[in-house]
C-alpha cells in the first residue's frame, strides 16, 4: 500500500466528528478533574492509527492529518492554555511504514514533551500488552479514548471490547463496517473473525431469506446489543454515516460506546453539529427490541416515544427524561424540550417548574407528571 494515501471523502467527515468530539472531551474532563484538585490527565489511544496524514485529493498536491495528528494538534492547544494538563496519546498499527511515518510526524510536534508513543503490531495483542502496563498506573483510573478504526470486521474481539470499558472512565469510538459484516459473515475465511467480532454465535441466526437491508438492521441490533450486555457498555449510540447513492444501506456506521450519559450527551451534539455536510452522521434512535434503523430520523415521532415513557413513569424528573431520550432516541436537548412543550400544551401531561423557571420552558429541576389517557 502506497503511503500515505488518498483520503477518503467519508474519512473527511469521521475525523470532524473526532476532532469536535475530543476537543470538547478534553475541555470538560480537564476542569472536572482540576475542580476536583485531580491531575489533569486524559489519554487518547488510537488501535488502527494509520500513518498520521493523508493526501487531500487525488492531485497530491497537499496533506491532511490523519486521527492521532488530529488529536495531538488538539492537545498541544489545550495544553498551552493550561501548562498543567497533560495528554498521552498512544498509537497501534501493524503496518511499519505507518507506524515510523506516524511516530515522526508526532515528535515533530510534540513541543510539549508528552508521552506519544506509536506502537508497531497486531491491535489485538499489543492492546493487551499496553492494558497490563496501564494496569499498574494510576492512569487507569483517569479518562481513556479510545478510537477503533481498522479497514474491515475483524481484529477487535468483542472480549477485547470489554477489558477496555471495565476502566471506570474510558469510552470507545468504533468504526463498524456492517456493510462487510453481510458480505462476507457466511464465508468460511470469515468465521473466526465473525465469532470475535459478534463474541458469540447469534449472528448465524440472521434470516438468509431476507433482503441485504434486513440483514444489515439485524447485523447493527446484534452488535449494539453485545457491547451493552457482552462489552457492559451502559450508553452504546450507533451513528449512520450517509453516503450518497447508498440509501438505506451505508456502508459503515461510528458506534459510540461508554460508561456516562454526559459522554453520551457530548458526542450527540457534536453530531449534531457537523450533520449538515454531504456525508452526515444520523443517531439513530435506540429502542428496546429494534432501531429504528430505516426512519428517517427527521420523522422519528419524538413527541410520541416521549408520551409512552411519560405515561409509564407516571412522574419524573426533567433530567431523567433527558438522559433517557438522549440514550434511546433521536432526541437531543431542543428537541426533548420542544417535544415536551408539545405534551403539556396538548395536556398530556404537566410540567411542575421551581418558583423562579420560565413557562417558555423546561430544563433541570422540573417535575414531569404525565396526566393524560
Ligand atoms: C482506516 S486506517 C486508519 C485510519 C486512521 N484511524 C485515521 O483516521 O487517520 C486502518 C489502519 O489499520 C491498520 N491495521 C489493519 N489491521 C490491523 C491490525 N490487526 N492491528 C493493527 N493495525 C491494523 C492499517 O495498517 C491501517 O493503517
Amino acid at each position: 500500500m502506497e503511503i500515505p494515501w488518498v483520503i477518503e471523502e467519508p474519512t473527511k467527515i469521521k475525523h470532524e466528528l473526532l476532532r469536535q468530539y475530543i476537543a470538547a472531551w478534553m475541555k470538560i474532563l480537564f476542569s472536572t478533574n482540576k475542580n476536583y484538585g485531580r491531575p489533569q490527565l486524559v489519554t487518547y489511544i488510537d488501535g488502527f492509527c494509520g500513518p498520521g496524514e493523508y493526501y487531500c485529493d487525488t492531485t497530491k498536491a497537499s496533506k491532511c492529518a490523519g486521527s492521532p495528528v488530529l488529536v495531538a494538534n488538539i492537545a498541544n492547544d489545550l495544553i498551552l492554555a493550561d501548562r498543567q494538563r497533560e495528554v498521552a496519546i498512544l498509537c497501534i498499527d501493524e503496518n511499519k511504514k505507518c507506524v515510523e511515518s506516524l511516530q515522526s510526524i508526532l515528535n515533530g510536534i510534540n513541543t510539549n514533551n508528552q508521552y506519544w508513543q506509536v506502537y508497531h503490531g497486531d491491535f489485538e495483542q499489543q492492546i493487551n500488552t499496553i492494558l497490563d502496563e496501564i494496569d499498574t498506573k494510576a492512569i487507569k483510573d483517569y479518562p481513556m479514548f479510545f478510537f477503533v478504526d481498522p479497514f474491515g470486521y475483524s481484529g477487535f474481539p468483542m472480549q477485547t471490547l470489554k477489558r477496555i470499558l471495565s476502566y471506570p472512565r474510558s469510552e470507545i469510538f468504533i468504526n463498524y463496517m456492517v456493510y462487510d459484516v453481510v458480505r462476507f459473515w457466511e464465508q468460511d475465511h470469515a468465521e473466526q473473525s465473525m465469532l470475535e467480532l459478534f463474541g458469540t454465535e447469534e449472528y448465524k441466526d440472521v434470516d438468509k431469506t431476507q433482503d441485504a437491508e434486513q440483514r444489515q438492521l439485524f447485523f447493527m441490533n446484534l452488535y449494539c446489543k453485545n457491547l451493552r450486555e457482552i462489552a457492559k457498555s451502559r450508553y452504546v449510540m450507533p451513528f449512520r454515516i450517509n453516503t450518497p447513492g447508498q440509501g438505506v444501506r451505508p456502508r459503515y456506521y461510528l458506534i459510540h460506546a461508554s460508561q456516562h450519559s454526559k459522554a453520551l450527551k457530548v458526542m450527540k451534539d457534536n453530531m449534531a453539529r457537523v450533520s449538515d455536510v454531504e456525508y452526515r452522521f444520523e443517531a439513530i434512535g435506540v429502542k428496546t427490541t429494534q432501531m429504528s434503523l430505516f426512519e428517517d430520523p427527521g420523522k422519528v415521532d419524538l413527541r410520541n416515544r416521549i408520551k409512552d415513557y411519560c405515561k409509564e413513569q407516571g412522574t419524573i424528573s426533567y433530567d431523567e427524561i433527558e438522559e433517557w431520550a438522549y440514550a434511546n432516541t433521536n432526541g437531543m436537548g431542543k428537541t426533548i424540550k420542544e417535544a415536551l412543550m408539545q405534551l403539556e400544551q396538548e395536556g398530556l401531561i404537566e410540567i411542575q417548574r421551581k418558583p423562579r423557571q420560565k413557562n417558555n420552558t423546561v430544563t433541570t429541576g422540573a417535575q414531569i407528571k404525565f396526566i393524560g389517557e
